[in-house]
């Protein structure tokens, strides 16, 4: 996607445009961000989703002024006669393809930022409340008419005790009612609240925000698992090759130890050796590649894989991808010359073939990135479609 290209998605902001004025600052809403907008689900589907035991839903719905929330999978929904409930589903991209096509539209934003979408199907007057969500969301109407009223107040606190977060004080300063089609972005701790005017269908588009304490508790376990891995002599804790670094295998000596009168007491020279051993590991960009790809790559937990099947194998000899693309579950993301693929070191350094898989998550066969693969490379991704992770579109041979 070129960032300097005007999207109707955007109200004809350009992505570079939107990123500099909104992203993470302001609210924008979009009159027909999506002209003549058809929902990859209709409100049955979805429903009928949130019976699933694999697929995470949630009930949200107000009896006399108090909030009530369940989580699914529900058996039976309330009647559609009722008004004032909401069900949500969670992560629709990961269980339909269409889902996962409509949430690429906005990978204009990095893969390592992208959540998932959400899709909520409300009777009218339903809603979760007013409230805040951390991370930076995209609220695009798909069915019925929702009214958003939000603010970007100063005062976040909640209401205690309740299993949803509601404000305590909500002040709204802006009023939209939005039609299928429009779409409003709100940036993170935004106070919003979405009421439904009769049967509606909102679809969210949410975003991963890792926390400080995950980055650092990350990267230490990654430098753990370097150590291991040196001290092992051969990969990681997950199959992973060590990255350079030193080798931490030496033992502690303490020739010239005095005899002590504290045997108890910890000796100076010991501490100091644990200071000097972890400061020769090395904290760099590799360290950092190296825990970030495998952690953002990791597959959602309700991801489930089909093993490519047997008859595809048998095909194989008589067909020829006409290309490769990745599994709407596949998660792939690289940096410099590190590749990795749902939670994994991909045995193959990036080079420009499957850097170019990763960004546009499908490659012609017959392009000039695709013919320049290594045979690295080529293995790699036999093992991938064998893995499900991605699917060779074949033509039969002729
Ligand atoms: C909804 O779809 O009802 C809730 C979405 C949100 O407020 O983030
Ligand atoms: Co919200």
């Amino acid at each position: 996607m070129n960032p300097d290209t005007p999207l109707t998605l955007l109200g004809g902001l350009t992505p570079a445009q939107f990123m500099k004025t909104h992203w993470q600052r302001k609210p924008l809403l979009v009159r027909q961000a999506i002209p003549g907008f058809r929902p990859p689900l209709s409100v049955a589907a979805v429903k009928k989703m949130s019976r699933r035991d694999d697929v995470e839903s949630r009930l949200v719905w107000q009896e006399q002024g108090q909030w009530h929330m369940q989580r699914g999978p529900f058996a039976r929904l309330p009647s559609p006669a009722k008004p004032d409930w909401t069900v949500l589903v969670q992560s629709v991209d990961i269980h339909d393809d269409s889902a996962a096509a409509l949430m690429n539209q906005f990978r204009f934003i990095p893969d390592a930022r992208l959540d998932d979408l959400m899709i909520s199907v409300a009777t009218d007057g339903g809603g979760v409340g007013p409230h805040f969500d951390s991370y930076d969301v995209f609220l695009l109407q798909a069915h019925g008419r929702r009214r958003w009223r939000f603010g970007q107040q100063k005062r976040l606190d909640l209401i205690e005790g309740l299993a949803l977060k509601i404000l305590r004080n909500f002040e709204p300063e802006q009023e939209f009612d939005l039609e299928p089609g429009d779409m409003l972005y709100l940036p993170p701790q935004c106070a919003h609240d979405g009421i439904a005017l009769g049967d509606c269908m909102t679809i969210s588009i949410g975003f991963r925000v890792p926390d400080t304490a995950s980055l650092a508790r990350g990267m230490l376990e990654a430098a753990a698992d370097q150590v291991t891995a040196r001290a092992g002599g051969v990969s990681g804790p997950y199959g992973e090759p060590p990255l350079p670094g030193p080798t931490l295998n030496g033992l502690y000596k303490d020739p010239g130890q005095p005899a002590t009168a504290h045997p108890a007491q910890i000796p100076d020279r010991l501490a100091a050796a644990a200071l000097q051993s972890v400061a020769r590991i090395r904290f760099d960009e590799a360290l950092a590649t190296r825990f970030l790809g495998c952690w953002l790559t990791e597959p959602n937990q309700l991801a489930v894989f089909d093993h490519g099947d047997a008859q595809a194998a048998d095909d194989e000899e008589h067909a020829l991808p006409t290309h490769w693309v990745l599994d709407r579950r596949t998660r792939m993301l690289y940096r410099g010359t590190q590749l990795f693929i749902n939670g994994e070191v991909a045995p193959v350094r990036a080079e420009p073939g499957l850097r170019a898989l990763a960004d546009a998550r499908e490659l012609a066969a017959d392009g000039t990135a695709a013919r320049k693969l290594s045979q690295d490379a080529t293995d790699a991704l036999a093992e991938w479609v064998d893995a499900g992770w991605i699917h060779a579109i074949r033509r039969q041979s002729v």
